[in-house]
């Protein structure tokens, strides 16, 4: 698969197969990313990927506590800016939106839409489950390095044959997830992805999010 192809079949895969990944393609996949540009090299990722037995026990300890959802610990870091303004409210509407409306939950059915919540807290049924954690005295560059990380990690995984699907949602069970991975003090988990076999048949992986046309976002001159 070349690039082009890995980066137009991306997509956030919310439903997978119980299909093990298995270590040797996870060790690839991570061993590629690694190659992610950051600035002065500094490398500001760190990893913790679970699958099987690991994995499951974590999950256990949190779904019991799903009903204090939404809040559940709280978020450590804003995850959207208060208040979020046009163009970008109309675009996480739209998406939230489609995303309900294609596994047939109405917008007033907060219930249901708590409970599709609740699927980021199972990995959407991935067999794996990583973790991308970032040193407390980073700022924003490199917070955008570990992006570039994680979209490569998302990429490789399309040439597997893999989907993924990037979950900020995580922040929710921070002190969970702290405690249960070690994470020393200085270290805030940034975010989760699932990795997996799409479930291609599930209705929420069958709509796509749409994106604005180029030219509104990009200047091009002197072409
Ligand atoms: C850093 C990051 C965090 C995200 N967190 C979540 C999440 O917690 N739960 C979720 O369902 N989707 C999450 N997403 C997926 C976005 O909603 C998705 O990327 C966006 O709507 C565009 O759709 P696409 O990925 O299918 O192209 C996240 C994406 C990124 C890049």
């Amino acid at each position: 698969m070349n690039v082009t192809e890995a980066a137009r079949t991306r997509m956030s895969c919310r439903a997978f197969l119980d299909t093990p990944v298995p270590e040797e393609t996870v060790r690839e996949i991570l061993d590629a990313a690694r190659w992610a540009p950051s600035g002065g090299n500094l490398q500001p990722w760190h990893v913790h990927v679970l699958t099987g037995e690991p994995l499951k026990e974590l999950l256990d300890s949190i779904s019991p506590r799903f009903n204090t959802l939404p809040l559940a610990e709280g978020a450590e870091y804003q995850v959207y800016p208060a208040p979020l303004t046009p163009p970008y409210t109309g675009r996480r509407f739209k998406c939230g939106a489609d995303l309900y409306a294609s596994i047939g939950i109405p917008r007033e059915d907060r219930p249901g839409r708590y409970r599709q919540f609740a699927r980021n807290f199972e990995f959407f049924g991935a067999p794996v489950g990583i973790f991308i954690s970032i040193d407390r005295l980073m700022g924003p560059p490199q917070w955008s390095d570990v992006g570039m990380f994680a979209q490569n990690i998302m990429l490789l995984a399309r040439d597997h044959g893999l989907h993924t699907c990037a979950q900020e949602a995580w922040t929710f069970w921070h002190k969970t997830l702290t405690a249960y991975l070690e994470l020393p003090e200085n270290m805030m988990l940034f975010c989760g992805i699932a990795l997996g076999h799409a479930d291609t048949e599930h209705p929420i992986n069958n709509w796509r999010t749409e994106r604005a046309e180029l030219d509104e976002f990009a200047v091009l001159r002197g072409f």
